[in-house]
This record gives C-alpha cells, structure tokens and sequence, in this order.
C-alpha cells in the first residue's frame, strides 16, 4: 500500500460514523497538449463542491446550486448524480442520501468541470459508506460521468482531480493509472475565454488516424513529458506540450488561439497549448512573477485578437486532489 491509499483508508475510517460530509474537487488541465487522453495535472483552482447527507429515508434525493453556471439539475442528466447512482445501486446503503451540488466551475471550459463534480460527488457518497472505499477504487464510477458528460470515458481529468498531481492513464482496457512522482516546482498559466466548447463536438473533429512521422513526434514529446513533469524541468515540458494532433483542428474552435499562444510565448512562457478539449489555453512558467506577467498578456491577447473576456487562474499542481473539507455526526434530517 503506498502512503496516499494509507492516507486514504485512514481517513476512511475517521468517516465510518459520519452523516454529512463536504467535499472539493479541483479543476485540472488534461491531455497538457501533446498527452491526449493520457496525461492530466490537478490544479487549485477552480473546483466544485459537493455536500451528501445521509437521510433516514431510503432513496436519493439531488439538487444544485450553480452560481449562475448552467448545468443540467435533473438526477437523470447531471453527471454528479449519475455516478452516485451507480454507487449507491451497487453498494446499496441501508440509508438514504442527499446530495447537493455547489457547481462552481464553468461548463465547456476545458478545465474538467464534468470531471470534478463527477469526483466530488463519488468521494462524498464514498465517504458516507459503511465501508469506504480507496480512492483510486473510485475512478470506475467518476469515469462513467465523463461517459455521461461527452460519449466518452476518457480518465485524463478524472484521475487527477481525484488523486491530485500529475497523472499518466497508461492503458484504458483495462485502466490502469499511475501517479507520476513528481517535483512541483512548475506553475501553471491558465486563461479561461468566455466561450463554451463542447467536449463531444471537439472529440468529433479530432482525425482518425495520424501518420507514423506524426506519431513518432508525438509519442517522443509524451516522454519528455512525462521525464519534465517529474524532474521539475519546465523548459523541458514547455517543449513537449507540442502537440500535432489535437491542436491543428481543436484550436479552430478557440476566437483569438494563435494570438494567445504567440502572446504567451513571447511573455516568456516555456510552452503553451489547449487545456482539455478547449476553449481554456495553458501555459508553462518557473515562478509566480513570470506566470502572472504570461497570464497577463495572455488576456490582453484574447480581447485584442477576439474581443474575448477570460479568467486566469494561477498555481501549481494540487497534490492532495479532491478532499474532504468537513464532516460532522449530525444530520439535518
Ligand atoms: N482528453 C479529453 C479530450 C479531455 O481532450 O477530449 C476532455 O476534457
């Protein structure tokens, strides 16, 4: 067992008696360019939260509360519900649980919004089980909202909000997950465009098939990566976030890209690419001072080049990933 599962199940059993619990889950930048599908990092910010009780009366009841974010609020269409659904008919609680959902983080973002309510929600119901289980055992149900979410099942945001730091999906049939050791020195530039882009809908532009050249590139940037992410090296995961498969088609999608990307680079990013499916762009920095000047610029860029309004976010990886921010033994049922 290594220290985070025994973090994990310590914390699990803390939570045994528990009736009502308050989790986070934080946003995170999948694919980081060249990793599609396969590679994730946890940031800070943003994140959603989750509150499940549980209730005398059997059945599960939902609802949310989303701060102007549009999101689907029937259990029947909202990710978050889907998957404590798939918990609670498996593990069959001889209880009742409400959940409600503090959506906090915008939808079509590119920052793994469906991905972080999807892990808020399994944690919180996780937490609430006679039997808790390890997180990493939590990942079957929280991929399964992605499913819901884009017609995909893909871990590469999932995984890291739950686990936090950086994350490698190594196989998907059958999932296998690795956490990457690694230094946290990077700081992660992400500017949020007002703009929604469809996950499915940038899935569906994606090519079919890339030739081996492309291929080769592309698989030499996702070690460097991968050797970058755990040695801290900046310039070198700058270097590798080049990515030419999703890229070319995908940042179509984004008013204003290569302005953003240009402005970033010559701020004195290490590297720069698209978070997620879009229209959120990432950039790499060393320290705090360069990231805000980078991100800066970044904005400047998307009003300029597009007339885009954008949030930025600034910070390293989250190591923790998703968390429980209290628990308490009394119910308000
Ligand atoms: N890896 C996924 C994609 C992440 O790029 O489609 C979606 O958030």
């Amino acid at each position: 067992m290594n220290e985070q599962d025994a973090v994990g199940q310590q914390d699990s059993e803390n939570l045994v008696n528990s009736l009502r619990v308050k989790v986070y889950a934080p946003a995170s930048i999948s694919n980081l360019g060249s990793g599609f599908d396969v590679i994730g990092v946890a940031i800070d910010r943003p994140g959603d939260f989750v509150v499940v009780e549980r209730q005398k009366e059997p059945g599960f009841r939902f609802s949310v509360h989303a701060d102007g974010v549009e999101v689907p609020s029937s259990p029947q269409e909202n990710v978050a519900a889907h998957v404590a659904s798939l918990m609670i008919n498996e593990f069959k609680p001889p209880f009742g649980l409400k959940m409600v959902l503090h959506k906090k983080m915008p939808v079509g973002s590119g920052l793994g919004s469906s991905g972080a309510s999807s892990v808020a929600a399994v944690l919180g119901v996780n937490s609430l089980l006679p039997k808790p289980l390890r997180k990493i055992d939590l990942l079957r149900f929280a991929v399964e909202g992605e499913r819901k979410a884009s017609g995909s099942p893909h871990a590469d945001n999932v995984a890291p909000s739950l686990l936090g730091g950086a994350v490698l999906i190594r196989s998907y049939e059958p999932l296998d997950v690795i956490s990457i050791p690694m230094k946290n020195s990077i700081v992660w530039v992400v500017v949020h465009p007002h703009v929604i882009v469809r996950t499915e809908e940038a899935r569906n532009i994606l090519p079919k098939a890339i030739t081996l050249k492309t291929a080769i590139r592309q698989w030499g940037n996702i070690s460097g990566l991968t050797i970058g992410l755990a040695s801290g090296d900046a310039a070198l995961v700058g270097k590798c976030v080049e990515d030419e498969v999703a890229e070319p088609v995908r940042s179509r999608l984004i008013p204003g890209y290569d302005d953003v990307k240009r402005a970033a680079l010559a701020a004195g990013a290490y590297g720069c690419s698209i978070s997620g499916s879009g229209p959120s762009v990432f950039a790499v920095a060393s320290s705090g001072s360069s990231a805000k000047r980078i991100g800066d610029a970044m904005k400047r860029a998307f009003v300029r080049a597009a007339g885009i309004k954008s949030d930025l976010y600034i910070s390293r990886a989250n190591m923790e990933g998703a968390r429980i921010v209290s628990k308490s033994h009394k119910s308000t049922s």
